[in-house]
């Protein structure tokens, strides 16, 4: 083709010229909102957006845009617009007062059957159904019933470790700890001995943790980020399909066992069974008949799905938080001595029971200055299904409102040396200091973590039996400071090798 009489460029040149030029300009049009509305940010790269940040790892990278941007920051996955909030008045607003406009989590993507079913991914009304239905297995009376199952899955861990030490040897503690945490889900909310403790490439172990790397990073996710029209036409799953698949298989065989037993059983899977609509319910069930939550039940996909979370919401997060404790005990043996003398002067040599956890106030502050630096989660999400102004700031519908609980926690202008261990941030006199919404680890709000309680409960029952047998200390192989893992999920990268000293 002739150009201007003078330049002769072949057709298909020229359609690739053109069609480059429309993508960029596609993808600046994308990039314009947050500069539109004013709100600050690093410059996005053309379809990118700032995902190639995050190789430093998703919590650094937070912390650098609040430092850099402040406490409103817009940011793009691809094309995908996410606010940064990290204001903890404007996170209260957000998530507590403004809670009927973001009572979803954004999901990009649409959801099938499957996914669409869980308590942490549902949508508004299915959400509250399937939370109000699910939410009364942790209330206090029904965790009091689950802590015998618990002290055996905690006799267990110290057996365990006082096994894999006996020749001297340093212990991977979060190996451990996943172990425990898991026998612990599967004994409280499904009646089920896994005793992954005793096995070594525990199957439980291996799905959960196939899981959770699921299928959200691959190819067809960052595809939607720079196409987001596409999501209308793909579905992803949250989870592997091989490791969904085990734990419908598990939770099917205690619902047979259940069936031919006469035990009686107080746990998550007998409260999700008698609140099933009938045995024959259908498996299938499309968003319509969703529709009136009142006058049904769980059916099978929500029974199900629901299992499958709480394997993968209750071992992962609960096992990284009480593997940072003993690696924090290790590395501040101060903090390890105060610990061990409250919980002596406590329980005097006898196994610790529910009324115990709230008696022992320095732990209390010891695990949340643990959850301030190691708390699982590095964001938490919602989406507005409305335009509106919070604290001034126009927030449009659909866009990811994240709140970066890493960048939170370490935020200088609410925790003086952030990067320093010390539990008496949490004393009462220092917590009227800073905003209440400045220490949010489980979240906020209505959909506020629902097992809250119960990791509580496990990781201090656990912690208290551990240190009665024995104490922590640092070997050649722990890292000072330790390296995390870049992911959504905080997790020690490379293990916690801890020296077992007994007492
Ligand atoms: C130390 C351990 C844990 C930590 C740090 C943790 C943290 C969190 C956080 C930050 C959220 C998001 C809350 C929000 O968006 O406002 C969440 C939600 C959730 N967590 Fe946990 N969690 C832990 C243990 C557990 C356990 C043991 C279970 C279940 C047995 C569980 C089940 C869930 C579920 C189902 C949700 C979604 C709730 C909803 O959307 O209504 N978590 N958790």
């Amino acid at each position: 083709m002739d150009i201007l009489g003078f330049i002769d460029v072949p057709g298909w040149v020229l359609t690739i010229i053109i069609m480059i030029i429309t993508l960029y300009l596609y993808s600046l049009w994308y990039h314009s909102l947050w500069r539109q509305l004013g709100i600050p940010g690093p410059r996005p790269i053309p379809f990118l957006g700032i995902l190639p940040r995050y190789k430093k790892g998703l919590g650094k990278t937070d912390l650098e845009l609040v430092n850099t941007y402040g406490p409103v920051v817009g940011i793009y996955h691809g094309h995908l617009p996410v606010l940064l909030v990290s204001d903890p008045e404007m996170v209260k607003e957000i998530f507590i007062k403004e809670f009927s406009n973001f009572t979803n989590r954004p999901i990009p993507f649409k959801m099938d059957e499957d996914s669409a079913s869980s308590v942490g991914t549902a949508y508004d009304n299915h959400w509250k159904f399937l939370r109000s239905t699910i939410s009364p297995t942790f209330s206090s009376g029904k965790l009091k019933l689950m802590v015998p199952k618990i002290q055996r899955c905690c006799t267990n861990l110290v057996e365990n470790i006082q096994r894999q030490s006996k020749q001297g040897e340093p212990v991977d503690m979060k190996e451990v700890c996943e172990t425990f945490t898991m026998d612990v889900i599967a004994s409280t909310a499904f009646g089920i001995d896994v005793n992954s403790q005793n096995e070594s490439n525990n199957q439980f172990v291996k799905h959960a943790k196939d899981a959770a790397l699921g299928e959200i990073f691959k190819p067809k996710f960052i595809l939607i980020m720079m196409f987001p029209i596409l999501k209308h036409l793909f579905t992803v799953q949250f989870l592997k399909k091989e490791a969904g698949d085990f734990f419908k298989s598990v939770v099917d065989s205690a619902i047979e066992l259940r069936k031919k037993g006469q035990e009686v059983y107080n746990d998550f899977l007998q409260l999700m069974l008698n609140a099933r609509h009938d045995d024959k319910q259908s498996d299938y069930f499309t968003m319509g008949d969703l529709k009136d939550f009142k006058n049904r039940g769980l059916n099978n996909i929500e029974l199900k799905k629901n299992a499958v979370t709480f394997f993968v919401a209750g071992y992962d997060t609960t096992a990284n938080t009480l593997s940072f404790a003993c690696y924090c005990l290790a590395t501040n043996q101060d903090v390890q001595r105060k610990c061990m003398e409250e919980i002596d002067n406590i329980l005097h040599g006898r196994r610790p029971q529910v009324e115990d956890l709230s008696k022992s106030k320095y732990l209390d502050r010891f695990f949340n200055e643990v959850l301030r630096l190691y708390g699982a989660a590095v964001r938490i999400q919602r989406g507005g299904k409305q335009d509106i102004i919070v604290k001034g700031v126009y927030i449009p519908k659909d866009v990811d409102v994240s709140v970066p609980l890493y960048a939170i926690h370490r935020n200088p202008l609410f925790w003086p040396d952030p990067d320093k261990f010390d539990p008496d941030r949490f004393t009462e006199e220092n917590k009227a200091k800073r905003p209440e919404y400045a220490f949010i680890p489980f979240g906020v709000g209505p959909r506020i973590c629902i097992g809250m309680r119960l990791a509580l409960m496990e990781m201090k029952m656990a912690l208290m039996i551990m240190l009665q047998s024995f104490t922590f200390s640092p070997c050649s192989k722990t890292e000072i400071p330790i390296e995390l893992d870049p992911g959504q999920i905080i997790r020690a990268k490379n293990g916690i090798p801890l020296k077992i000293n007994k007492r």
